[in-house]
């Protein structure tokens, strides 16, 4: 993977201080690069990135914080989208208990910041004439399969999601349409589709979320470092408008 990214990118990395997006943050770091990094404390030291306070709850708001950055740290020709915008009660959008309030917001809060920020990145892209820019938003497998009720039934705190497929089907589709629009400027968009990643879930849904996976485990959040950084890389250069699916071939059976 040595070859695959070199250093001197300025990526800016959305949720990097999520499970998935410190991560990313850490591969990217390693090869060298500039990594500013966007999250909801209003406040994160670091010695090895720079951090910027960005809140997805109104475009507004979040058009500021990346404009800001554009001028302070630098315009960036990488950007991994990777944040996880909910509600608290994000927990209750299962078909049974969901209010219509939490649909909307969670619609607003999830998929049109992830559109926004794609959006306001690849126009400063545009503006500096950065060449093979590259952006990869997070999706999952759940914006092109149904999830399955039984996997979660009668695990506490878990359950499908009404809103989810919707906001990461969104995802995946806008993800095309971007890639068509922006590849005249040499913009790739392209999104990444993991499937569950272990994160000490209970023991009988681990069981049986392995059980409907070929390669019988769950992911770890070090199986997408791999593909991040070739979708940023210039190996990836003619590749734009995919959904590269790292699942464990979940998805296809
Ligand atoms: N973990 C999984 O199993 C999994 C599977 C498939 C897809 N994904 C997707 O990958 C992405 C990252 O997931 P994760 O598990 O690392 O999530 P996470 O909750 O661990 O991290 C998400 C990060 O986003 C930040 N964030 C939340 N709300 C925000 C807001 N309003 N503005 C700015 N930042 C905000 C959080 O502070 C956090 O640091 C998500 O888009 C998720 O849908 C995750």
């Amino acid at each position: 993977m040595k070859q695959l990214i070199k250093k001197k990118n300025i990526v800016y990395v959305i949720g990097g201080l999520g499970l998935i997006g410190k991560s990313i943050v850490k591969a990217f770091l390693q090869k060298k690069n500039r990594v500013i990094v966007f999250d909801l404390k209003k406040k994160f030291n670091s010695k090895n990135f720079k951090y910027v306070s960005l809140n997805n709850l109104d475009l507004n708001s979040l058009e500021k914080s990346l404009k800001f950055a554009f001028t302070k740290y630098g315009s960036p020709n990488i950007l991994v989208n990777a944040s996880y915008p909910k509600t608290s009660d994000w927990n209750t959008n299962s078909y049974k208990q969901i209010k219509a309030k939490s649909f909307s917001k969670n619609i607003e809060l999830h998929l049109n910041s992830f559109i926004w920020i794609s959006k306001i990145v690849a126009d400063e892209m545009i503006k500096k004439k950065i060449q093979n820019g590259s952006i990869i938003n997070l999706a999952s497998i759940y914006g092109l399969l149904g999830q399955d009720p039984k996997l979660y039934k009668n695990i506490k705190n878990m359950s499908e999601s009404l809103t989810y497929p919707v906001i990461k089907g969104g995802v995946i589709n806008s993800c095309k349409s971007m890639a068509a629009y922006y590849g005249q400027f040499n913009i790739r968009v392209n999104c990444i589709s993991p499937g569950g990643i272990f994160d000490n879930q209970k023991n009988e849904f681990v069981k049986r979320y392995i059980a409907k996976t070929p390669l019988n485990r769950m992911g770890d959040v070090k199986d997408l470092t791999g593909p991040v950084l070739f979708l940023a890389s210039k190996e990836a250069s003619y590749i734009t408008g995919i959904n590269l699916i790292v699942d464990g071939g979940f998805s296809i059976i």
